[in-house]
């Protein structure tokens, strides 16, 4: 039997639950070709959102290419200007042979070192990128409004881990460049989505940058509870097993309804069910999540300073007002003047997440443990 439930990786079909408003609005955006930024917390679904509307549109419609990329590795606008040209050829290409003639048609003059393989079915492009030309170089970035015009169709460009534009030295610079060309591509989209929050808020949040009201934004929200609630029952049942709707409310709460951990949770209890699931089946799955982490937030707290560490206390505590003098000194946070400082460098680590007034924990799990192991003040 299959085990149902999955994480850590782009969830399709059964493993995909709601996220129908977002479908439809990111659906509507491909076919109005409207510019847009996806940006939430690590592990809520981006990826996985994009690959199904992508799925569902090309099902429907013929007249979009998709070009997909993932921009993580990339380390200046040179490999990023590779990667570009690479995935946008074989966005556009369904079969080796098509690679190849777009290849020659598109980028041979920019690209002259081009190598096609297909080593077992699945082709492959090598590119000799050895630009230290520039005008070459942005001539890359004007390919999917090219391709859109020749091949009169419209291309929608989706960049995965887009934040790692804001890694690269001179990075103001390179997004001007990559703005001043995109913004003039009539024919094509970019959906641009990244996992560090506060480098995708400096990207499209900050009125003096660049990509500042490049488009939509979609701020990405958990997945509810009721939904959680429908998905697990559904699972259970179809795997053979049982879970009652009241349990697996509670599951999807002990983890705040965390997609990326309702599912990994939920694998843990189903893997512990032999057939009806219970509350002491869930809360040994959860015990063992927090042990298999154990060792990596041991790691984290390390590498923090004292007053950080008290800091991610208190907000696991609930506290809410930190400059409160009870709370300064019963959290040995130092003076007021300090907790701004405290809060930008946790928010750089992607440790905690603030919305207006709200701080938040950013991975429950790692507040959980907090709570269990460390908060004994
Ligand atoms: N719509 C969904 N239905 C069910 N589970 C989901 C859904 N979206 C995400 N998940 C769960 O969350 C995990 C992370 O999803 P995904 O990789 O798409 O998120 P992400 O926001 O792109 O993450 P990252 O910030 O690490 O890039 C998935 O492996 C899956 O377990
Ligand atoms: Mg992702």
């Amino acid at each position: 039997m299959n085990i149902p439930f999955a994480y850590g990786k782009i969830v399709e079909n059964n493993d995909f639950t709601d996220r129908t408003e977002e479908t439809s609005l990111l659906r509507n955006n491909f076919m109005s070709l409207t510019n847009t930024a996806i940006i939430s917390p690590r592990r809520w679904g981006k990826s996985s959102l994009v690959a199904k509307t992508i799925k569902s549109v090309k099902k429907e419609q013929d007249d979009i290419l998709f070009v997909k990329m993932n921009i993580f590795k990339t380390e200046n606008p040179q490999e990023f200007y590779a990667t570009f040209a690479k995935r946008t050829m074989e966005g556009i290409s369904s079969s080796a042979e098509s690679l190849l003639t777009n290849a020659k048609d598109f980028i041979a003059r920019l690209l002259p070192k081009l190598s096609i393989s297909d080593p077992i079915g699945q082709y492959e492009i090598a590119l000799g990128v050895d630009t230290k030309n520039s005008p070459i170089e942005e001539d890359i970035l004007d390919l999917p409004q090219q391709i859109a015009q020749r091949k009169k169709k419209k291309v929608v460009v989706c960049i995965d881990e887009f934040q790692q534009i804001g890694e690269y030295s001179d990075a103001l610079k390179f997004q001007k460049t990559l703005r001043s060309h995109w913004q003039t591509h009539s024919d094509v989209a970019y959906i641009l989505y990244g996992s560090k929050k506060h480098m995708m808020m400096n990207i499209f949040g900050e009125y003096n940058s660049p990509f500042y009201r490049f488009g939509d934004m979609m701020f990405l929200q958990k997945i509810s509870n009721d939904e959680w609630q429908k998905y697990l029952v559904g699972r259970f049942k179809d795997t053979g097993k049982s879970i009652t709707q009241a349990l697996a409310k509670y599951l999807a709460e002990q983890v705040e309804n965390h997609p990326y951990y309702v599912q990994q949770l939920a694998q843990y209890a189903w893997l512990r069910t032999t057939r009806t699931c219970s509350t002491a089946i869930v809360d040994n799955a959860l015990q063992a999540m927090l042990d298999s982490l154990n060792l990596q937030f041991v790691n984290i707290m390390d590498s923090l300073t004292e007053k950080q560490r008290n800091f991610l206390c208190a907000v696991s505590n609930g506290v809410k007002n930190f400059s409160a003098s009870d709370t300064l000194q019963r959290y040995k946070l130092g003076t007021s003047g300090n907790i701004r400082i405290i809060k930008e460098a946790l928010k750089k680590r992607d440790l905690i997440d603030e919305t207006g007034k709200d701080i938040q924990i950013q991975d429950p799990i790692f507040k959980l443990w907090i709570i269990r192991e460390y908060t004994k003040m």
